[in-house]
């Protein structure tokens, strides 16, 4: 489909056109803290499907349902206890749940791919807020990329992925949190960890006072978590302590010379280095191919808090294709 893709600012005007949009089953992506969603009417079927068709995705994996607050949540999915308790506590955030599907959910089908369960999130962006109030209705979207590639923390890097694909762009600036939310699920009442983001593991421990699962045995998966993903075009090396000369360099911590680099956080700071990421390698990557180079050599990144999350990312965006 080609169509051309209108970049709406995010003010009043914005925000009605940009739900004006989602009720007529267009696709709108929108920005949210984490990063920019790819938004449909999550009750539409036409829209849904639209959502795989411009990201090319290759299945029709699960996608998330973003609501304005909890009571609307619980329109669509069940609350056990312990999920109302870290719901309560994260949202708005980062933070999506894994929940079994009410009957009456009105959901489409298409957006958990046949799954009895839902994911769902309440966002913290006050302009997806402020489109979800305005659209009322619950939003399916997944990153705002074309499959496998680097999720956008920018309209720019929506459009340079997605341009002539999509209704329109919201832009709201660049994501605070800059890494997806953490996707948590549940075994009996246990929480398990489906996949590690913008939320750390720790805080929500804290919270409970029991551990996550993090070895999930199969028992639940996240379906959409294949290994090769946030491709940029260069390969990356991990865990490299310095670059090679045919190499760019992605540093953390104290800064080293080298002639095309950049530093998720000269402090070392996860959070900061978390923003960062996703616009670094992208940016990284045009400059290496700039300079000839094949190569991404990546440091060390500590394991834990948002470190977690970080080096997950890493791995898949170093796994091969
Ligand atoms: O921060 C985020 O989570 C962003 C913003 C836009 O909210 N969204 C996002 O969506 O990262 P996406 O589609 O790239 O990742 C959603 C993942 C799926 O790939 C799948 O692994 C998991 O959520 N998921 C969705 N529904 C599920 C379900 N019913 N059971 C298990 N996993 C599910
Ligand atoms: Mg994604």
């Amino acid at each position: 489909m080609n169509t051309t893709t209108q970049i709406l600012l995010s003010d009043d005007e914005g925000v009605r056109h940009a739900a004006s949009l989602l009720r007529s089953g267009e696709l709108v992506a929108i920005p949210t803290e984490t990063v920019y969603g790819l938004g449909a009417n999550a009750r539409n079927d036409n829209a849904v499907a639209a959502i795989f068709a411009a990201k090319k995705r290759p299945q029709f994996n699960p996608l998330i349902v973003h609501v304005p607050d909890f009571d609307t949540a619980e329109q669509f999915v069940i609350f056990s206890e312990p999920a109302k308790q870290i719901a309560q506590a994260f949202w708005p955030g980062a933070i999506t749940l894994v929940l079994p599907k009410l009957n009456n959910s009105g959901l489409s089908d298409l957006v958990s791919a046949g799954l009895d369960t839902v994911a769902i999130r309440v966002p913290a962006h006050p302009v997806a807020r402020a489109i979800l109030k305005e659209f009322n209705g619950p939003v399916a979207a997944p990153s705002a990329n074309p499959s496998g590639k680097i999720s956008p923390t920018s309209a720019q890097h929506v459009l340079s992925g997605l341009n002539g694909h999509i209704a329109a762009v919201v832009d709201g600036g660049q994501c605070d949190v800059g890494l997806e939310s953490t996707i948590i699920g549940f075994n009996n009442d246990t929480p398990v960890m489906l996949r590690p983001g913008g939320i750390p593991q720790e805080a929500i421990e804290k919270l409970t006072g029991h551990a996550i699962d993090v070895s999930t045995n199969g028992k639940i998966t996240a379906p959409g978590q294949i290994a090769s993903h946030y491709a940029p075009n260069a390969l990356i090396r991990l865990n490299a302590e310095v670059p090679n000369n045919d190499e760019a360099w992605l540093g953390f911590g104290q800064s080293i010379n080298h002639p095309v680099s950049l530093n998720l956080s000269p402090s070392g700071n996860l959070v900061e280095a978390a923003t960062n990421l996703f616009a670094y390698l992208r940016e990284l990557d045009d400059e290496a191919s700039k300079a000839n180079l094949q190569k991404i050599a990546a440091a060390p990144i500590p394991m834990k808090g948002l470190g977690n999350a970080i080096n997950d990312r890493l791995r898949r965006a170093a796994a091969p294709r």
